[in-house]
């Protein structure tokens, strides 16, 4: 049987599409109710869940958006208990075309915003001793994915929060990790070129293209009590492509 998440209050940051939408979906399956976060209003995610769901706008390169976020769920729930950070930019742009702005961005939409979670939810977490922090990074930190200087450099600074904040908070019942997907087929990554999404997933030992169930299943077990003893982690799933070096 499932691991059950009833009684479990989340918030996924990207719900509205893709692979947030997914992991909304499945936490709803496993109990919990979800607080869909995105730029856009989730309808279509919460029509999915069909039971109960919260749709709330959120930028989440906006601090002051997280602190209003937290206080709407501490007065509607009087909890949180489980934060995906899974909202992220993945412009393609080469080293020379990367100006500062660019940079700026894809910094604080793909990392500040997690900074931010955790000083928004942590009072909320810390309250009833437990919590989990479940961010998403990505498997191409470890590849040579081209035009992705930026974008990789956002993604190992998740992974290097995900170390530093689980050091601090487990004494407070909260686990912290980073899920590293492979290419994954959503609404983001329709756009890219055939040939470079084939080679891809043709690399894999599982050789197929990613899709945002494969991400959200294990998204599921970490928020789980079963995943109580593993934190700090950062896990690959990308049908094994990623190889320890
Ligand atoms: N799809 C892939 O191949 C892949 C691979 C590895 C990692 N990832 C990571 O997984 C996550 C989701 O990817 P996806 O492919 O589902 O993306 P997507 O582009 O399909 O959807 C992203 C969602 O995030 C929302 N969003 C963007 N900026 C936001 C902001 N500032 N505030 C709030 N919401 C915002 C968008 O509105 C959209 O609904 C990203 O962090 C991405 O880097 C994706």
């Amino acid at each position: 049987m499932e691991q059950s998440l009833a009684g479990k209050i989340a918030v996924v940051t990207g719900a509205a599409q893709g692979i947030g939408r997914a992991i909304a979906v499945k936490l709803s399956a496993h109990g919990a109710t979800v607080v869909l976060a995105d730029l856009e209003p989730s309808t279509e995610t919460a029509a999915l869940i069909g039971g109960e769901s919260l749709i709330r706008t959120l930028d989440v390169s906006n601090y002051d958006q997280w602190r209003e976020l937290a206080e709407v769920m501490d007065t509607a729930y009087g909890r949180a208990d489980i934060v995906v950070n899974n909202a992220g930019i993945y412009p393609i742009a080469s080293i020379d075309e990367v100006d500062e702005a660019l940079w700026q961005k894809t910094m604080s939409v793909n990392l500040d915003s997690h900074f931010y979670s955790a000083k928004a939810f942590l009072p909320l977490m810390r309250r009833h001793r437990w919590g989990r922090f479940i961010n998403i990074s990505s498997n191409s930190i470890g590849l040579v994915a081209l035009g992705l200087s930026h974008y990789i450099a956002s993604k190992m600074g998740v992974i290097g929060f995900v170390r530093g904040l689980a050091n601090e908070v487990a004494a407070d019942g909260i686990t912290v990790n980073a899920v590293l997907p492979a290419l994954t087929e959503t609404p983001g990554t329709a756009g890219m070129p055939l040939d470079r999404k084939t080679g891809g997933w043709q690399m894999q030992a599982i050789k197929r293209f990613a899709q945002p169930e494969d991400i959200a299943a294990p998204v599921a077990f970490l928020a789980g009590e079963d995943a109580g003893f593993i934190t700090g982690q950062s896990i690959v799933v990308d049908g094994g492509l990623y190889k320890i070096s």
